[in-house]
């Protein structure tokens, strides 16, 4: 089968070597195509029609995106699409996306989207409910009210600082919060990477404090800025980000947030879960889809434990993508499974802007069919740095330097 060694979706074998979205799509075509005629004749006919839908639909709306988030969008469409075409092009859509994403090129069931009617029901608690000061703040609380709205405009640090403080005073330098009308559930590191973003962090900060308050977390907020010249490496940032959080505190719930994601629904409770956590499940630029089921990236949260169990995330990708696929293997490979918010409420909105000057990783699906291997020497236990770390009131600034020497491990 064209994608067996392939452990996060099919795509990464046949999309690794190229670079123009037409070339993507013929690879990608002709190994399902493949597939699907050695073991389904009939439905190869029906694929071939799902094919030129696509093909149409590719060149007519996505003239301009970047590859990555191409492939995405193609998902997207091909789904809108599929309510379209309902009875020619349904199966044969599926079929595409399926064939591309299973792990095996056998079906494998996943989940594009919740079944917005398999939501919980929503058991929050009463208005005017009192808490107490002894007892663990609940989880569902009536603060929490859902929908949240989303600003955008810029602002300054400054400027959210004045206005933070002044709603709730008890702030302490660092971002750090913590619940006085009862026990915090969860003691949560919110860590950001970051670089050339000034004009993001606010916005974040703004959106986010609020709500982290009304869900009733104790919280602190740790940026991680990378100076110097390599690619950016979102991965080794979060690692040096949870090593210095954990001096501060004994922190029990770790949140990986980029700082461009704004979440659209106060009901996304930002406390850990038995199983690892992926928060940013819908987003605005996918077309509230989830891109791929083994989509990991965005926001994602685990506990201090589990984190440790995985040795943390991988160093060795150095430019954006693929370092949340491969957290997304680890925690498969350490037996966990991935938990995520249902429905409307991991709804997100990313702050536009086009990975400005910062280099897209190539080679890191070939890092990929190594994941298993590379987690026992690449991650916590292979990391050194030196930070310099300085506290503003709403977050701990932690600006490192980093090169490849600092986490040396075997070519893959
Ligand atoms: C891959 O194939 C094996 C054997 O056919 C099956 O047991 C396994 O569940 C498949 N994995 C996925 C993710 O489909
Ligand atoms: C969603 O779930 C409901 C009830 O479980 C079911 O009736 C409905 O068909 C499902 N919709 C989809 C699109 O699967
Ligand atoms: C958005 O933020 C700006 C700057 O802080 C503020 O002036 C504006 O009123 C806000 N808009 C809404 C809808 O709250
Ligand atoms: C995961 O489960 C498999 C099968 O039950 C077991 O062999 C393996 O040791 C487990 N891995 C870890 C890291 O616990
Ligand atoms: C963090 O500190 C460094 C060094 O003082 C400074 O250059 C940088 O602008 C700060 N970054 C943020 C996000 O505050």
């Amino acid at each position: 089968m064209a994608h067996s060694s392939c452990i996060t979706g099919g795509y990464c074998a046949v999309f690794s070597h190229t670079d123009t979205k037409i070339q993507y799509f013929l690879d990608l075509s002709y190994a399902v195509f493949f597939d699907h005629i050695a073991v389904h004749f009939f439905k190869s006919i029906s694929l071939c029609l799902g094919i030129i839908i696509q093909l149409l639909n590719l060149v007519l709306f996505f003239p301009l995106s970047p590859v990555n988030e191409y492939v995405f969008m193609v998902q997207a469409r091909g789904i809108q699409i599929r309510e379209n075409v309902k009875n020619i092009g349904a199966q044969v859509l599926e079929q595409v996306v399926r064939g591309a994403y299973s792990i095996n090129g056998t079906d494998y069931s996943y989940d594009l989207n919740f079944n917005e009617s398999d939501a919980p029901p929503t058991t929050y608690l009463p208005e005017g409910f009192t808490y107490l000061p002894s007892q663990v703040c609940p989880e569902r609380l009536p603060s929490m009210k859902g929908r949240l709205e989303v600003n955008m405009s810029e602002v300054s640090l400054e400027e959210v600082e004045r206005v933070l403080l002044k709603g709730e005073p008890s702030m302490a330098p660092g971002g750090y919060w913590k619940p006085s009308d009862c026990l915090p559930r969860w003691k949560v590191a919110i860590l950001v990477p970051f670089r050339n973003r000034h004009e993001h962090l606010p916005i974040l900060l703004r959106h986010l404090v609020p709500v982290l308050q009304k869900q009733r977390l104790q919280f602190a907020f740790y940026v991680i800025e990378q100076v110097g010249t390599e690619p950016f490496n979102r991965a080794m940032l979060f690692n040096v980000g949870y090593k210095e959080a954990m001096k501060d505190m004994n922190w029990d719930c770790l949140v990986f947030h980029d700082v461009d994601h704004l979440m659209e629904n106060d009901r996304n409770y930002y406390g850990c879960t038995e199983m690892p956590r992926h928060f940013a499940v819908k987003l605005d630029k996918y077309s509230y889809m989830l891109p791929y089921n083994e989509f990991f990236g965005g926001v994602s949260g685990l506990t201090v434990k589990q984190f440790k169990k995985i040795n943390g995330f991988p160093n060795a990708f150095w430019g954006w993508g693929g370092e949340d696929d491969d957290l997304w293997n680890r925690v498969r490979f350490a037996n966990y499974t991935v938990s995520r918010p249902h429905g409307e409420q991991g709804r997100y909105m990313s702050i536009p802007h086009h990975h400005r000057g910062e280099v897209q990783f190539l080679g890191r699906y070939s890092l990929l069919r190594h994941s298993k291997e590379r987690q026992k020497v690449d991650g916590l236990n292979n990391l050194n740095y030196s930070p310099l770390v300085s506290r503003r009131l709403l977050y701990t600034n932690i600006t490192v330097s980093l090169s490849r020497k600092l986490a040396p491990i075997a070519d893959y």
